[in-house]
This record gives C-alpha cells, structure tokens and sequence, in this order.
C-alpha cells in the first residue's frame, strides 16, 4: 500500500501565495516567486501529458522525477482547480480526484481526469488509495492538507523551501488551531533557489 504525501512549495515564512490569488493572479500578489526554481534550470521535466515543461537544476529534476514517478493519484481542492482553469484538462497528476461542494458539470464525461469528491477529505483520500494501488497519494492545497492531517491521515510532507518572506497571503499550516504534530526529518536538499525538505509524520 503507498502513503499519503503532501508536496508543495513554500515561503521561508509559511505561504504557498501571496494575497489577492484569483484566476488572473493564481500564485497572488507577488507569489510568482515561489515557482521560478521551476524554471531557472537547464533540465527539462515535462508534466501534465508533455502539456508544460519545467526546466529545473538537475538536482530538483531527480526530486520531482522521483515524486512523478512514486505517485498514482493526487488530490487537490476546488480554489486550485478554479483558479488553475482545470489545468486545460491537463492536471500534474491523475487520476485527479478534486474536492469540493459542488461538481463542475462540464468535467463530467467520457476520458475526463477528473473525479469529483463531494464527501469530504476521508472520502477522497481512500478514493485516491484505491486508484493509485501500491503508488503514493499526493495531496497539493493547503486546506485538503489541514483537514488530512486533523484526520491522522498524512504519512510524509515535502516542502520545496523558497528563501523569500511573502508577508501575506495564503498560509499552508492555517487551520490546525492547538493540534501538535510530531515530524521526524527525513530529506534536506539543497538545490538553486530550493531547498527540498522532508518529514514524516509521527503517529
Ligand atoms: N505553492 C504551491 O506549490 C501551490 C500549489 C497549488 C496551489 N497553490 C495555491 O494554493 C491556493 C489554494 O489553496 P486553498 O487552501 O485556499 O484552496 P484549495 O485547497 O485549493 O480549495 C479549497 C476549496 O476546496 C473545497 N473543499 C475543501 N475541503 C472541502 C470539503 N471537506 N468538502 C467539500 N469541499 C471542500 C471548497 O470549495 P467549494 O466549496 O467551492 O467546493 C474549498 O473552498 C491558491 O492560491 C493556489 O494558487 C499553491
């Protein structure tokens, strides 16, 4: 059976946007920052069907090769899916299970990546666990993380570590109000403009 990871990429001050993100501005104010080591490098890591090609330092492209490879399912909430256009119909992992309150109508049909979830975190992670088999299920928005988490349901966190302090905006670990989870370091890589970290969640 694989875990459940959770994969994104940071501020050294704890967001994954900046303020004011919407469809026009999906990484918010400023947020754009957190993505250049995708695309400061010189080796090429296609995602989402060959649809965009990163160009990444030969260190994170064994990174994210290696979680390419590892995952077979991904989880992701509804602002993301919004905010990103549905990725084109070409989402960075499937199959893509994307929970939310209310289905999309138009994703549902013949050869679509997606499934809707609209019974909760628990509901889509066990979902994901049986689509990916003995593959990981990697989950990459803050509020499917917070409610994982609340539910004891996270095995590992890798946080790909920008030096920059965003100040505002949307904040990964919200939501968890006085609940302490132990972590024990299992990855710290550096690369350019990254740093790869990893932790397993003591349970
Ligand atoms: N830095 C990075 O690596 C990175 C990567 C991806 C995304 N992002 C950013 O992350 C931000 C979005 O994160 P977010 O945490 O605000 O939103 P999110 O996790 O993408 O989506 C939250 C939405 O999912 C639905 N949802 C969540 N839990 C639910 C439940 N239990 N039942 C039913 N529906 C549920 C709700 O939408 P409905 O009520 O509308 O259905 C909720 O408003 C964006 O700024 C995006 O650009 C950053």
């Amino acid at each position: 059976m694989g875990k459940v990871v959770f994969n994104m990429t940071m501020s050294l001050d704890g967001f994954v946007a900046g303020p004011n993100d919407g469809p026009d501005n999906g990484l918010g104010d400023g947020g754009d920052r957190l993505f250049d080591w995708y695309f400061s490098g010189d080796t090429e890591v296609p995602i989402s069907d060959g649809q965009m090609v990163l160009k990444v330092s030969a260190r994170s492209a064994e990174i994210l090769k290696e979680a390419i490879t590892s995952s077979g399912a991904g989880i992701w909430g509804r602002r993301t899916f919004d905010i990103a256009g549905a990725w084109g119909g070409h989402p960075p992992g499937t199959p893509c299970f994307i929970v939310t309150h209310t289905v999309p109508q138009e994703w549902v049909k013949d050869g679509s990546p997606f499934v809707f979830v609209t019974d909760g975190v628990e509901s889509a992670i066990r979902q994901a666990k049986e689509a990916a088999g003995d593959k990981n299920v990697a989950i990459s928005t803050p509020s499917i993380l917070q409610q994982a988490l609340k539910a004891g349901l996270v095995d590992e966190i890798y946080i790909d570590l920008v030096p920059v302090l965003l100040g505002d905006g949307v904040r990964l670990f919200d939501n968890l109000e006085t609940t302490q989870f132990e972590l024990e370091r299992i990855r710290a890589i550096e690369a350019p403009g990254v740093t790869h970290l990893g932790f397993r969640v003591v349970k």
